[in-house]
C-alpha cells in the first residue's frame, strides 16, 4: 500500500543509489513541487545539492525575500539570484503574450545556465516534475514544467540540460505530492499554496510590462489574496490573482476627474486547471477588497471581477 512515509523512504534510498556522491543542481520555484523534490534530495544528499531560485520579478509582492528565507530554515542549499531588472529589460516593449513566455522562458534558462556553470562537477539536474506534467509534455500543451521543455530548440541545448535528469516525484500526482511533503514536516501554508504560473505577473498584465505596472500589480494581488486568508476563503479556492487590464477609465476623486486603470480579480475552483469555474465569494467580501484596492493603490479607480468558466475561457487572460 501506497503510504507517504514509505515513498519517503524508498526514494530517498534510490536517489542515494542513482546520485551517489555527486552535485544536483534544481531550480526552485517557489511552488510545491520543487520545494517538495528538494527536502527528499536534501534528504538524500544533504549538501551536494544546489538549489537555485531565481527572482525574475514577476513574483508576487515579497515573494523572493519571504520564500528565499523560508528554504533557508528549512535547512536546503539554496542560492536566491536576483534578476529581476535583466527580465524586465528583456521584456521592455513586448505585449505579445507567447512573445512575453518566450523571453521569459529563455532568460530563465540564460540566468539558471550562468549559475550553474559556477558550480563545478555537477552531474544532476533535478526537477519537480509530477506525473500530469509528463503526461501533458506528452501531449504538449504546456504545463508548469513545459517552460524548459519548449525551449529545447532555441539556439542549442544549454549545458545544464546536458546534464542527467532526476525526477523523484514524475511517478505521483499533486494531493500525493503535499502528503509527502506534510510527512517530510514542510510548512502547511507553504504546502497548500495556489498554483502560479511560472511567466508570473507577466502573463496577468496585459500588454507590455513595466517596473510601475508590476509594483501596481503585486499591490493589487497582495490585498486580494491577503483577504482571502483573513477572510478563511483561501483554501476553498483552488488559483486566484489579479489581471491588470490595458485599459483606463474614467473616474472621479473629489472635484477632479481621473482616469485611471482597471484591475480584474479571478479566483476559480478547479481540480487540475483543465476546467474551472468562477468561485462565488461573498459580496462583503468583495465590497471590502475593491474598496481597499481602490483607496491603497495609486492609479487603479476601477475593480471587477471575473464571472467567466472554463471553458470557453481560460484562467489565465493571456
Ligand atoms: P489557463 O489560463 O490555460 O491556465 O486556463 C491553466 C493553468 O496553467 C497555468 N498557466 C501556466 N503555467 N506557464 C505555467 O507554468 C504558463 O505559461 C502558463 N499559462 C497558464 C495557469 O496559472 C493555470 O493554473
Amino acid at each position: 500500500e501506497w503510504t507517504p512515509d514509505s515513498f519517503v523512504e524508498t526514494t530517498v534510498a534510490a536517489l542515494k543509489e542513482k546520485v551517489g556522491n555527486d552535485k544536483v543542481v534544481l531550480g526552485l520555484s517557489g511552488g510545491v513541487d520543487s520545494t517538495v523534490a528538494a527536502v527528499l534530495l536534501n534528504k538524500a544528499i544533504g549538501e551536494n545539492l544546489y538549489c537555485i531560485f531565481v527572482n525574475n520579478g514577476l513574483l508576487r509582492k515579497d515573494e523572493f525575500e519571504s520564500v528565499l528565507k523560508q528554504y533557508e530554515g528549512m535547512g536546503l542549499n539554496v542560492k536566491g539570484v536576483d534578476a529581476a531588472d535583466r527580465f524586465l529589460k528583456e521584456l521592455a516593449g513586448e505585449s505579445d503574450p507567447e512573445g512575453k513566455r518566450k523571453i521569459i522562458g529563455r532568460v530563465f534558462i540564460e540566468v539558471f545556465d550562468d549559475e550553474s556553470h559556477l558550480l563545478e562537477d555537477v552531474k544532476f539536474l533535478a526537477q519537480g516534475t509530477i506525473y500530469p506534467d509528463v503526461i501533458e509534455s506528452v501531449s504538449a500543451t504546456g504545463g508548469p514544467s513545459a517552460t524548459i521543455k519548449s525551449h529545447h530548440n532555441v539556439g542549442g541545448l544549454p549545458d545544464f540540460m546536458k546534464l542527467k535528469v532526476v525526477e523523484p516525484l514524475r511517478m505521483i500526482f499533486k494531493d500525493e505530492v503535499r502528503r509527502v511533503g506534510k510527512s517530510m514536516g514542510i510548512d502547511a501554508e507553504l504546502l497548500g499554496r495556489h498554483p502560479f504560473p511560472g511567466p508570473g505577473l507577466g502573463i496577468r498584465i496585459l500588454g507590455d510590462i513595466t517596473a510601475e505596472k508590476v509594483r501596481m500589480l503585486q499591490e493589487v494581488d497582495a490585498i486580494f489574496i491577503n483577504g482571502l486568508k483573513k477572510w478563511g476563503l483561501y483554501n476553498d479556492v483552488w488559483q486566484a490573482g489579479a489581471m491588470l487590464l490595458p485599459v483606463n477609465s474614467v473616474g472621479v476623486m473629489g472635484d477632479e476627474r481621473t482616469y485611471e486603470k482597471c484591475v480584474a480579480l479571478r479566483a476559480v475552483e478547479s481540480v487540475d486547471g483543465m476546467t474551472a469555474d468562477w468561485v462565488d465569494l461573498p459580496y462583503k467580501f468583495l465590497q471590502e477588497t475593491s474598496n481597499k484596492i481602490i483607496n491603497n493603490v495609486k492609479g487603479v479607480n476601477r475593480v471587477v471581477y471575473d464571472i467567466s468558466s472554463k471553458p470557453p475561457a481560460t484562467i489565465e487572460w493571456e
